[in-house]
């Protein structure tokens, strides 16, 4: 894809699942990228530099801190030099049932969900805002990792549905105010991806197992990287006019099934 190529990435939950397969994509076509993550330093490291010698890097960025995010931004912007692409992918789940959802899972998980990605992006764009604009030319791009249930209720997921909910929202708002300095900002939302807490409740929970087989249209989850490129794609100069919108990738799980 073009215009990839030397460019800067920076990604929140850079080490999980789809973060990785995200970074090696970005790799792949040429751009430097940090993964930025709650690890230690040294483990972190170890994996930033198995995906790649000297393109890759880590920080330490816990996403509901702001503080900790300004330091993450400062200490990745030396490493890469300068900034075209963030992604706002940290996230967690907690799924519960409505009647039970405690009040620390709630609150948590709208903390890394929607404010983590709040403040992720507002710092980024205080750093794209600093590129020169030339032409017509993005200074920048913020990407989000949404999910289908953004739009789509799931049982037990009232803080999970409830924070990419917010977070579409904030993608949306993030657009319209962003736009006319020649920022971009859009949503990849994967439907069941095989990764991360997903991966682990599918492979112990037979139930759970079953309704996500019969939900998807495709009979199957997704892998990780088969959400990965609509991240470049966004990224790339084919994605340049695209802002405010949803990108997604679920196997036609928000079309549901009448079989
Ligand atoms: N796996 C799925 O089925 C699926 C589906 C739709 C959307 N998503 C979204 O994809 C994104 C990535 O999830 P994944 O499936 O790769 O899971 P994952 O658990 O493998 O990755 C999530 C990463 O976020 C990091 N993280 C959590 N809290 C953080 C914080 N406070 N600060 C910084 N990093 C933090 C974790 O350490 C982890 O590395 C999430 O936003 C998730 O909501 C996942």
């Amino acid at each position: 894809m073009q215009g990839i190529a030397n460019t800067s990435v920076f990604i929140t939950g850079g080490c999980g699942d789809i973060g990785l397969a995200v970074a090696k994509r970005f790799l792949a076509a040429g751009a430097r990228v940090v993964l930025a993550d709650l690890l230690p330093v040294a483990k972190g490291n170890v994996i930033a530099r198995s995906l790649h010698p000297d393109a890759a890097a880590y920080v330490r960025c816990d996403v509901t801190r702001a503080a900790s995010v300004d330091r993450a931004f400062a200490t990745a912007l030396k490493f890469l030099g300068r900034l075209d692409t963030v992604i706002c992918n940290a996230g967690m789940v907690a799924n519960e049932p409505f009647i039970g959802i405690t009040e620390k899972n709630w609150t948590h998980t709208l903390a890394v969900n929607v404010t983590g990605s709040f403040v992720t992006a507002q710092r980024a764009a205080r750093i794209l805002l600093k590129n020169p604009r030339r032409g017509n030319a993005r200074r920048g791009t913020i990407l989000f990792t949404g999910s289908w249930v953004q739009e789509m209720p799931w049982p037990g997921g009232a803080a999970y549905c409830t924070s990419k909910g917010g977070q579409q929202m904030l993608a949306k708002v993030v657009a319209q105010e962003l736009a006319p300095h020649g920022i971009t900002a859009a949503l990849v939302a994967p439907g069941m991806v095989y990764a991360g807490l997903t991966k682990k409740i599918y492979d112990r929970d037979k139930r759970f197992a079953k309704i996500v087989d019969k939900t998807v249209p495709l009979l199957r989850m997704s892998t990780a990287e088969e959400v990965a490129g609509s991240f470049l794609f966004l990224a790339s100069d084919d994605g340049a006019y695209i802002t405010g919108t949803t990108l997604l990738v679920d196997g036609g799980a928000m079309l549901g099934r009448r079989d």
